[in-house]
């Protein structure tokens, strides 16, 4: 066959192209390459095919084909070869690491503290409550004053609340709320109000200087005490269970009166304080300007966290809030 020596010319020339396509630095020598094999006028490859006439007439398709797959061939590996210059350049300008190992695939669930106020709120809301909110920035007469606070009241000192100008500060409890609901609403009503709340706590397993709150108040004409603790007893043994204990301890608010520590306790543990609460103090009523002697109420603020320590057996606050992803995704 007389084709033979043609073809293995072909794939001779085939092996230097592709040599030299791999030695290119940069896109200026792939040019030269390319025309260098590829060139219709000048190329290695068309000038190897001049002497495709003088072969006979049956040997010509062979060799034509062979041709074909070779330009194909060396054309790719140019492309191939562009590529790689073109990834190389911008890794040089923006170097990745690629030895980092790759973050992995993981599905987001529901924090603790989120999950524990949705379900508190879940009872709330089969009682008739309403989900409200309110600023996290807020000033001293709706954090204090509105609530029968006197700014020289320990907790209105600055070791103890984040001013963030005089005046202003992080919100230090959710029954700032409480006021600004009963402002532009009328009674009856019947509100929690989950939170961030920011105090100058020391960080320690149950305190952490911003935390959740859910508020609680309700008010209308003929609410009494016995409203506020079946309800909250109610909350309790729905929350954690028919056995649950519920035990109010007297305490003290500016804005309750009286007031109440509530703790709740399940079989085989200890006694849990989960929140402050109390009958409205009737000054606040006057501060919104509702008639103390028309309406009575009672409110409560709760600690989402430490129902969520509870539930969970988690014995440091700061857990949930530290946000790491392999305690947290214990949760999921
Ligand atoms: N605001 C109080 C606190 O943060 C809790 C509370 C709310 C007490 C409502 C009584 C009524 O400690």
């Amino acid at each position: 066959m007389a084709s033979v020596p043609l073809v293995e010319a072909l794939r001779a020339l085939e092996q230097k192209a592709r040599a030299a396509v791999e030695e290119a630095g940069d896109a200026g020598d792939l040019e030269r390459v390319r025309v260098a094999y590829l060139g219709r006028k000048e190329g290695r490859i068309s000038g190897l095919l001049r002497g495709l006439g003088k072969l006979p007439p049956e040997d010509r398709p062979a060799v034509g084909a062979e041709a074909n797959r070779v330009k194909g061939s060396v054309a790719a590996a140019l492309d191939a070869r562009a590529e790689t210059l073109a990834t190389d350049a911008l890794q040089a300008r923006d170097p990745v690491d690629l030895t980092l190992p790759p973050r992995g695939k993981w599905r987001g669930t529901i924090h603790p503290v989120s999950r524990a106020i949705d379900d508190i709120w879940a009872i709330f809301r089969s009682m008739g409550f309403t989900r409200t909110r309110g600023p996290e920035v807020d000033d001293e007469w709706y954090n204090f004053v509105a609530l029968n606070t006197p700014l020289d009241h320990p907790a209105a000192d600055e070791q103890d609340t984040l001013y963030l100008a005089p005046g202003l500060l992080l919100r230090s409890h959710t029954s700032p709320v409480q006021v600004r609901t009963m402002q532009k609403h009328e009674p009856p009503l019947r509100i929690v109000a989950p939170g961030m709340v920011y105090r100058r706590d020391t960080y320690d397993a149950t305190h952490t200087p911003a935390f959740a709150q859910i508020e609680g108040l309700v008010v209308d004409e003929g609410v009494t005490f016995v409203d506020f603790k079946a309800t909250l007893a109610e909350f309790a043994r729905r929350f954690w269970g028919p056995g649950t204990q519920v035990r109010f301890r007297p305490s003290f608010f500016p804005f309750t009166e009286p007031s109440a520590e509530v703790d709740v306790k399940r079989q085989g543990s200890d006694w849990l304080e989960i929140m402050g609460a109390g009958m409205v103090d009737p000054a606040v009523l006057e501060n919104v300007g509702y008639d103390p002697e028309r309406y009575t109420g009672w409110a409560f603020g709760m600690g989402p966290g430490r129902v969520a320590m509870l539930r969970h057996g988690v014995r440091d606050l700061r857990l949930f809030y530290e946000n790491d992803m392999r305690f947290l995704g214990q949760f999921a």
